[in-house]
């Protein structure tokens, strides 16, 4: 009986087709490239098991409808890397890229026979898949109708999602509910799967490409859907040419899908030679005070970026140590509707009471760098206009990092077409991701860096781009401003870091110490502990954070204002403690440029008791923790300012108790303790 079925299924096996399999280094994962009836199909399998079902590859094209079937093997190859490779900046600095690939060459049979290439890297805690669409006879210049990839479940997963297709943009509180609960779906996509197996869904290197949404197909069957141009053509190509990778993250505890280096290891090294002019950093600026409304963008009495308010804010970053200082609303184009006449926004002229000449002048005096901003409401040809003397005024008068913002409705992009018609697009289309790209190649020309607000989303490519440092694209602070349902609730932040985050950095800006704001916006709040806010620098990677407050904000709390001051922005390495979406989350980082470690742990709206084991820190040396609590009586709703700040010292076989209030965090600077500091905390643990 046994050997019967051993030679049913060898039949079978051979009778469906031909397969190819490769093994992560590890032997974690498997995948298994299929060409049945000449259709390409692949699984993964994690030890043996099914992680996605066989799933369909191909393409419609305009030129060859059903550029997914009457394919024949004509080669395959296996290769091993396992290479190292630095970051010039990120939450880590050695990054190891360990994959085995397998490349199958297909062709069609008609004439002239079509050809397509597919790629499968895999590593021992995720996959990439693309395609390569060769020269061939035929197919110079394409349009891609629609990319057939699908991913096939093998259960009802739980899933943390934002929708697609919305007005806008990325800017959803996440929902959690069944797969078959979903319609379609931004990436990242983060699946739990009744196991505890913890996925993610996403692309790396998206490049000339459109962005690929999922959209569900069957019970638990997602497929690529890829953003449309306004005609209806999902990309506009030529061959040879190579899709963005398809990636899968798979692993046991959320907390590794964080430190999973998958998607920068997809992306091409450093196409900028020396990007020693590339600095992470902390800035202030001119900016919370419009979300409040007690300034505005525009001009007028209120008018916030004035050369008077911009020296204020340049003397506050110098006395505090900060890196720069943003100023938005400094040029003409803000009056009216801005979101609605991106067409009217002028990059190269003040208002006439911001002197940036004398502004930038004061600010190299002081040692601080003004930060450029260009918010372009969406007006592209506007701003493609105008990008290169922008970028090149910028670079003349010492500015080194633009925010760059396209606030525009989702599908409301302006393009002006060939003949000089608007035609509509959305922010994560081709048109978009090329203009997305245009700009970061243009800053670096310039030696600028660019922190994107409205931006694509992020698919690694900072590797390449190493200017590119930072985005937006989720619901950041701002939300706790003037959102509705009084904005983030306390979850928002414990599930960010397993959805958003995994494609890259985000400018979240955080530090917000006045919560209430009472008199400004009566109807919002922060919704979050003092503490927590100190936290979501270190849990929230950004080369480029924020101090997001008033000055006098921080002058009224200048204790719990030293974490902000002190936390840096670029580390050697990065640990996850403990994970569980949507509920807590504890991170510590070491500072690239210092001995020091931090640690920040968030809770959600549950008061959590959790343990830091601090067998990170350096053997046979003893530390100063400083430590920023939620004092007894703290927590996000009723009292939000109760912070008990706390020197102990501290070694590498301790294991702290952190106590996160409701709504609250914890935030600690371990420094190498100094004699003095030996002297006077004694060898006392809590
Ligand atoms: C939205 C951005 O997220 C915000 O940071 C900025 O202040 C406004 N747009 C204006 O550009």
């Amino acid at each position: 009986m046994y050997k019967l079925i051993l030679i049913t299924l060898f039949l079978a096996g051979t009778l469906a087709g031909q397969t190819l399999s490769v093994a992560s280094p590890g032997n974690i994962l498997q995948v298994t490239f299929t060409l049945e009836d000449g259709a390409p199909s692949y699984q993964v399998l994690r030890f043996g098991r099914e992680v996605i079902r066989p799933s369909r590859l191909g393409f419609m094209l305009k030129q060859a409808p059903h550029f997914d079937r009457g394919f024949s093997l004509v080669s395959s190859d296996k290769k091993s890397v396992d290479e190292t490779w630095i970051q010039p900046w990120g939450e880590k600095k050695d990054i190891r890229n360990h994959y085995r690939e397998l490349r199958v060459d297909l062709a069609g049979s008609g004439k002239p026979a079509r050809k397509m290439t597919l790629v499968f890297r895999v590593f021992d805690d995720g996959v990439g898949f693309r395609y390569e669409i060769p020269e061939q006879p035929g197919l110079n210049h394409f349009e891609i109708m629609d990319e057939l990839s699908e991913f096939s479940f093998t259960g009802d997963h739980t899933a943390w999602w934002i929708p697609a297709y919305q007005w806008n943009r990325y800017e959803y509180l996440y929902s959690r509910t069944p797969l078959s609960a979903i319609d379609t779906v931004h990436t990242p996509l983060t699946l739990e799967t009744a196991n505890g197996l913890h996925l993610s869904i996403h692309e790396a290197a998206l490049t000339d490409y459109a962005s690929m949404t999922l959209a569900r197909i069957d019970s638990f069957r997602l497929k690529a859907d890829l953003v449309p141009w306004s005609d209806g053509v999902k990309v506009k190509t030529a061959a040879p040419m190579k899709t963005p990778w398809r990636t899968i993250q798979i692993a046991d505890n959320p907390g590794d899908l964080i430190t999973a280096y998958l998607i920068l290891n997809l992306n091409e090294p450093n196409k900028l030679g020396d990007v020693s002019w590339v600095k992470p950093g902390k800035y202030v600026g001119i900016w919370w005070e419009m979300h409040l409304n007690t300034a505005t963008w525009g001009s007028g009495e209120k008018h916030g970026a004035t050369t008077e308010n911009a020296k204020r804010y340049i003397d506050f970053a110098a006395k505090y140590g900060f890196d720069g200082v943003l100023v938005e609303g400094w040029n003409l184009g803000w009056d009216g509707d801005w979101i609605k006449n991106g067409d009217k926004f002028n990059f190269l002229t003040p208002y006439d009471d911001f002197d940036i000449k004398e502004v930038t002048r004061y600010a190299a005096e002081k040692g601080v760098r003004l930060i450029g901003h260009h918010e372009t409401g969406g007006g592209i040809a506007n701003y493609e206009r105008q990008m290169g003397d922008a970028f090149a005024m910028y670079e003349r008068l010492g500015v080194k990092a633009v925010k760059t913002g396209y606030v525009r409705h989702g599908r409301e992009i302006e393009r002006l077409d060939e003949n000089g018609q608007v035609q509509l697009e959305w922010h994560h289309g081709q048109y978009m991701v090329r203009h997305y790209r245009k700009a970061v190649i243009e800053a670096a020309k310039h030696h600028i860096m660019i922190d994107a607000h409205e931006p694509i989303k992020d698919t690694g490519i900072r590797r390449t781009y190493p200017n590119m440092m930072t985005r937006e694209g989720a619901r950041g602070q701002e939300f706790n401003a003037w959102g509705e349902n009084h904005g983030n609730p306390p979850e928002h932040t414990t599930i960010l870091p397993f959805t958003r985050l995994l494609g890259g950095p985000m400018d979240f800006t955080p530090g917000i110490f006045d919560l209430l704001f009472e008199e400004a916006r009566p109807d919002n709040r922060v919704n979050t502990t003092l503490t927590k806010q100190l936290a979501l620098y270190v849990v929230l990677y950004s080369p480029l954070h924020m101090a997001a407050d008033l000055p006098e904000n921080y002058e009224a709390r200048p204790e719990p204002f030293q974490f902000i001051r002190d936390v840096p922005t670029d580390w050697e390495d990065t640990r996850v403690l403990n994970a569980s979406i949507g509920n807590y989350l504890t991170v510590v980082r070491k500072d690239r440029n210092s001995a020091d470690w931090y640690l920040g742990s968030i809770s959600d709206a549950e008061g959590r008791v959790l343990h830091a084991p601090l067998n990170f820190l350096a053997p046979g040396q003893t530390y100063l923790a400083e430590i920023y609590r939620d004092g007894p009586s703290g927590n996000w709703q009723d009292n939000p300012y109760d912070v008990e700040i706390v020197k102990m010292l501290v070694d590498n076989a301790a294991t702290l108790t952190l106590r996160l209030a409701a709504g609250g965090g914890q935030a600690i600077r371990f420094t190498p303790a100094t004699e003095a500091d030996l002297e006077r905390y004694g060898s006392a643990t809590e």
